[in-house]
């Protein structure tokens, strides 16, 4: 059994694969984790519940409860709060005691429930731990339950998915990601400071500026090495995430929906449900804690699994605002001479929309620009043989819009106040029953009628003045709810239609995280589509989330947003990394340029199983500055993408060392014909760029300054070789 209850109920241990999680009741008589790392012998088990870490304690300190499942606010205790709450308008004082525990066993899903009472009133906190047979990630979660009578309501002021602690050691790392808009998922490395290191999105959605995992590790982790935890949290609008480093020692990571300020009323009989938390601990490095997560996606969140993304053909960088018929399907026809497999129309084609600041909010074909609706289009694009899908942004509505004359109430707004926009553009009220179902209702009527195949979601402004002046009482989980209609919405669309396929986008990477991964396919990185910068941008997003997931444009060069030049196959090669499209504006390129396009399409389709779903191993280097390279594994199948941004002519040409080969198998390079043992490729390594840096005639350096230096190279395992 992959949880077990010991101790007569006081304690339980959750087996993953390769890791053990173990809680027992501390001296306080509540739920606190004993282990978090690799697996340990039973034999053992007991001794990881001999009492609480021994520390100095205070009266003005009381360590111990970072290391509790969840942090509740009442007590002796001063550290960061995961469960704050107002009984009667006034009792401030949370006071949980144990009520008992569960443990459930369904095919290959265990989950565990362990439930607190508060010692006073009818409230209470079922703690959720829930694994898969085939994963180490642990699901957390919290039900919180609310009885008594009627006029009982109870303030939630923070409700927290889960506390995560990590054992005491002298040398905390964390890895993050941080960013803005056109430079998201910058990773970011660092020993962690003694205090409370929050990370949080204010915005209403996920936010380009952070992304809501942490993983806290030694300053010696590398990619290939050491014990790394990852907390991250399932969750698409605000949010908040504090590792807490006391001073005392020990780090806990209390993460959960809404930033400071969530007020939410708790009525007698309800139950609030907080958004999943995932925890993950390895001891392989960075390297293995990304291929764990790939994993998990791929099996348990992402609704199309382990289906390959097609080659999209995307217009915004071509057409932007100036969407025509006949610009489109000139495009299109392009797009199909490359080889691209789904079209998709981007903004400007509805409503009175061409310009930022118009339209939003008018779901039905602009009829100065498709008089006869988008069938033209769409049978185009389907003669051409390929899909169709739209862009979108139902979240929104431009003041200059039908929508918003019609219904001005249906935007977050104060009364009296100003209704400041961003983007010429104001956040409708998803909280609302009739918003909502007028944003299905029209979405469907549009996958409907035009047969869509994709849909490009877009949300290119956060939540201001978040008020709703018709329901002060349900003001304070607008935001809360605002998220899970987005989630309702898209659930059942696709229950509805179940070829339709879903990106996620949010002026570019700004809702990415593994709550929305639940409910689309793939997310537009980012905005920035220049290659080099893109490679740091990728880094950053594979380190939780699946690069068959990373959807990414080939563009225009010198760069529309950048204006760096970059050459087509580094292009190209940057691109193939993830999901590879295309969003250049391809009526302005050669028949030359058309015609290496298709060839990188047709190349990266022959591999795209290997690099969507295979493992993927960083290889040396900095992304985007140095020579780098990333590697794909899947079944007898090797890929590797390497990229030389700038040459070095006092260096010769590098070798790079392969990762998570058999030694003693043999693997045929194609580009060179030659095999090699998998020992000799992960110890010495190949030179991938040799024809262009070395003579092969001498194998002397040539002289020549060329930039951007890039190669595709495949191998394929062929046998055992002899000794
Ligand atoms: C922001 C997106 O990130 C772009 O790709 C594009 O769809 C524009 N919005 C359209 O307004």
């Amino acid at each position: 059994m992959p949880i077990t209850a010991t101790e007569g109920g006081r304690a339980w241990f959750i087996e993953t694969p390769a890791s053990l999680y173990a809680i027992a009741l501390d001296s306080n008589g509540l739920p606190a984790q004993r282990h978090w790392g690799s697996r340990l012998p039973h034999r053992d088990w007991a001794e990881l519940l001999k009492g609480d870490t021994p520390r100095w304690i205070s009266d003005s300190s009381r360590p111990a409860e970072v290391e509790q499942e969840i942090l509740a606010d009442g007590g002796l205790r001063w550290g960061v709060p995961g469960l704050q709450v107002i009984f009667h308008g006034a009792n401030q004082s949370l006071e949980l005691i144990f009520g008992g525990a569960q443990i459930h066993e369904s095919g290959s899903e265990s989950t565990l429930v362990l439930t607190l009472k508060d010692s006073l009133f009818p409230f209470w906190a079922h703690l959720h731990y829930r694994i898969q047979a085939d994963s180490d990630v642990i699901e957390r979660w919290v039900e919180i339950e609310s009885g008594g009578d009627a006029e009982d309501d109870v303030v939630l002021l923070r409700a927290d998915s889960a506390n995560w602690f990590v054992d005491d050691t002298d040398d905390y790392w964390y890895s993050s990601t941080h960013g803005q808009w056109a430079a998201e998922t910058q990773l970011k490395r660092g020993p962690l400071p003694i205090g409370d290191l929050t990370f949080t999105s204010r915005t209403g959605t996920t936010s380009h500026q952070a992304n809501p995992w942490i993983m806290i590790h030694s300053g010696s982790a590398t990619e290939t090495s050491g014990l790394v935890r990852t907390m991250a949290l399932g969750w698409s609008g605000s949010w908040h995430l504090t590792a807490q480093h006391r001073p005392e020692g020990g780090v806990s990571v209390s993460t959960g929906f809404g930033h400071e300020g969530v007020h939410l009323v708790l009525k007698s009989g309800e139950r609030h449900v907080t958004p999943p938390s995932y925890g993950l601990a390895t001891d392989g490095g960075f390297g293995e804690t990304s291929r764990k997560w790939h994993a998990f996606v791929l099996h348990h969140l992402r609704p199309s699994r382990h289906e390959v993304r097609p080659v999209l053909y995307n217009s915004w960088e071509a057409t932007g605002f100036e969407v025509s018929e006949t610009n489109q399907m000139r495009l299109a026809e392009k797009a199909a001479q490359i080889g691209a497999e789904v079209f998709v129309l981007d903004d400007g084609w509805f409503g009175s929309r061409t310009n930022s600041a118009r339209g939003l909010g008018d779901w039905y074909p602009n009829p100065a620009r498709f008089p006869n609706g988008l069938h033209a289009l769409t049978e185009h694009v389907r003669g051409l043989g390929m899909g169709f899908g739209l862009w979108v942004e139902p979240e929104m509505a431009n003041p200059d819009s039908d929508l918003y004359r019609e219904h001005p109430d249906w935007v977050l707004n104060f009364e009296g106040r100003s209704r400041l926009e961003a983007r010429n553009q104001l956040v409708l009220n998803f909280a609302r029953d009739d918003v909502k179902r007028w944003a299905l209702d029209w979405l469907d009527d549009l996958v409907s009628t035009y047969r869509l195949d994709f849909l490009k979601w877009d949300m290119n402004r956060p939540f201001s003045q978040a008020g709703w002046p018709d329901e002060p009482c349900r003001q304070g989980s607008l935001w809360l709810s605002h998220t899970r209609a987005v989630y309702d919405i898209m659930r059942t669309l696709r229950a509805r239609h179940p070829s339709l396929r879903i990106e996620s986008c949010t002026g570019g990477g700004g809702r990415v995280d593994l709550g929305m991964m639940e409910v689309v396919d793939q997310f537009w990185t980012s905005d920035n589509t220049d290659a080099l910068d893109r490679q740091t941008i990728q880094h950053g997003f594979s380190q939780l989330y699946p690069v068959s997931a990373m959807c990414n444009w080939v563009t225009d060069s010198p760069n529309p947003t950048t204006k760096r030049a970059v050459p087509l196959e580094y292009r190209f090669h940057v691109a193939m990394a993830g999901a590879l499209s295309i969003g250049a504006d391809l009526g302005a390129w050669t028949d030359e340029e058309l015609d290496r396009a298709a060839a990188f399409v047709q190349d990266y389709k022959e591999i795209r199983d290997v690099i969507q779903l295979g493992a993927l191993h960083r290889l040396d280097g900095t992304p985007g500055v140095t020579l780098s390279a990333v590697q794909y594994l899947y079944g007898e199948a090797v890929v590797i993408l390497s990229y030389e941004p700038r040459r070095s002519l006092h260096r010769g040409a590098r070798r790079t060392t392969l990762h998570g080969l058999e030694p003693n198998a043999g693997y045929l390079n194609h580009t060179t014909g030659r095999t090699h043992s998998g020992g000799y490729l992960m110890e010495r390594g190949l030179v991938l760029h040799d024809a262009l840096n070395t003579d092969p005639s001498n194998g002397t350096l040539r002289f020549s300054n060329q930039d951007y230096l890039s190669a595709l190279t495949t191998l394929t395992r062929v046998d055992q070789l002899e000794n």
